[in-house]
């Protein structure tokens, strides 16, 4: 088969690591990749991943089989349909299906109308009448800009002043420009958080695994809010009886759903839960693999993936099957630019890779870098290397990836180092 990976971040280097590995993979192609992606892969460099035209003229010149999707923005933007329309095989959600993720309100809605578990919301394109609701409600209370924000549209407010000016910023001051012209006020969850992941063929789904992400910038959960700052997978609150509850309350009825609005949905879906007093509920959906959790679950998965994301794509989906390492855990330590996820400094010099990955239980994907004519690795991104290791317990996987950490020669980075904290407390009896 001739593959082409869209996207150029950590998750796709991990998705062209594991399809690379199929003996049913002739071509890999990934656009544009990143200079991690090029060991697995042939990286169309110029082609970036929101060009419709171009990817869609490069699978017929290429004779692609199958486009994988790494990004949301795409989806929402309609890649897929035009992949398909065209006779082209993807795996990856129609724009009707990806606005589970592109607008939270239909989320929120598709939930309210097919018993899905999720917050009371409101949903406003009038601030004043959101500010009435916030006062209603009172605090701790959660605002969301509807659409697409890279993550920082969501704020989880203390007090009814915070969740108000929450409201100004993304209806008057309009910081997320169109994203924000509606936005969705939910009752707060308490609880702990949890992403659960599936392949979904438009009929029936597969359930991969879970993980868990870090998202704040600093040790402890502190600092600014991050596209994620590490994962590991399992993710030890995911019990056998939770993941039954998981299928049965939210994926399969989800997957209904969208059948039934008309929308089916075709590629990698994310739940965002909240594991609360009542069982787990949806904070999100996603319509694509998670960044850096897309690492962790590929480090696990023991069997080819091909055949599944071709069964997915084509609709087959329930004659498929996944094996993983059930018994390990695998972690990943993001290594950031100094700086991120505010003003960070480009082309630095990162040396060290090679001693790092000598440990064969590690795999250091790339989310962020370029290679010089020369061979010298840069720093072009804010996320840059995800350093990953598997191991029989948490804390195995987590010393082997800190190891290797250790060994990378990059001044200008920062990371932390408490990846898995929240699954090694749980482990000492803690949780
Ligand atoms: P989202 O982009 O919707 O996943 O929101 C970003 C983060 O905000 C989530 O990962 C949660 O940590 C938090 N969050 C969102 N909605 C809620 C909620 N209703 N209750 C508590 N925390 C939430
Ligand atoms: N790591 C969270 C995400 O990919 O959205």
């Amino acid at each position: 088969m001739r593959i082409l990976v869209v996207g150029s971040g950590g998750r796709e280097h991990a998705l062209c690591w594991a399809i690379a590995a199929s003996p049913l993979c002739e071509s890999l192609f990934c656009a544009p990749g990143n200079a991690g992606v090029a060991q697995e892969a042939q990286c169309v460099e110029d082609l970036q991943a929101d060009d419709i035209d171009g990817i869609l003229a490069f699978a017929e010149r290429e004779a692609i089989d199958l486009v994988v999707i790494g990004p949301e923005a795409p989806l929402v933007a309609g890649l897929a349909d035009r992949l398909r329309a065209a006779g082209v095989r993807v795996l990856g959600p129609s724009a009707a299906a990806a606005r589970l993720e592109g607008s939270k309100g239909f989320a929120k809605d598709l939930c309210a109308k097919y018993d899905i578990p999720t917050a009371a919301y409101g949903r406003f394109t009038d601030a004043d009448a959101a500010k009435a609701y916030i006062r209603e409600r009172g605090a701790p209370i959660v605002v969301k800009a509807d659409g697409l924000a890279a993550g920082k549209g969501v704020t989880v407010a203390e007090s009814v002043e915070q969740a108000l000016a929450a409201v100004d910023e993304a209806m008057v001051a309009e910081s997320f420009g169109a994203a924000g012209a509606e936005v969705v006020v939910e009752e707060f969850m308490a609880g702990e958080e949890l992403s659960f992941f599936a392949l979904v063929d438009g009929v029936s789904a597969l359930p991969l695994a879970s993980a868990q992400d870090h998202k704040a910038a600093y040790d402890g959960d502190r600092g600014p809010n991050t596209g994620g700052m590490g994962a590991y997978s399992p993710a030890p609150v995911c019990t056998p009886d939770l993941e039954r509850r998981i299928v049965e309350e939210i994926l399969t009825p989800t997957v209904k759903a969208m059948a039934a609005e008309g929308a089916p949905f075709n590629g990698v879906l994310f739940i965002g839960l909240m594991v609360t007093d009542q069982g787990p509920k949806v904070v999100e959906y996603n319509v694509r693999f998670g960044d850096p959790e897309c690492q962790v679950l590929m480090m696990r998965l023991k069997s080819d993936l091909l055949p599944a994301l071709t069964a997915a794509a084509d609709g087959v989906l329930s004659a498929a099957d996944l094996r993983w390492y059930e018994d390990e855990t695998a972690l990943s330590v993001v290594m950031a630019a100094e700086g991120y996820p505010g003003a960070y400094q480009k082309n630095t010099v990162i040396r060290g890779l090679e001693p790092a990955e000598e440990d064969p239980d590690v795999t250091i994907f790339h989310a962020g870098t370029a290679r010089d004519a020369d061979g010298v690795l840069r720093a072009i991104g804010g996320r840059v290397l995800n350093v990953t290791a598997r191991g029989s317990s948490v804390a195995e996987a987590q010393a082997a990836a800190y190891r290797a950490v250790d060994r990378i020669d990059w001044p200008e980075s920062f990371y932390r180092r408490d990846i898995g904290w929240r699954a090694l407390a749980r482990a000492r009896g803690e949780g």
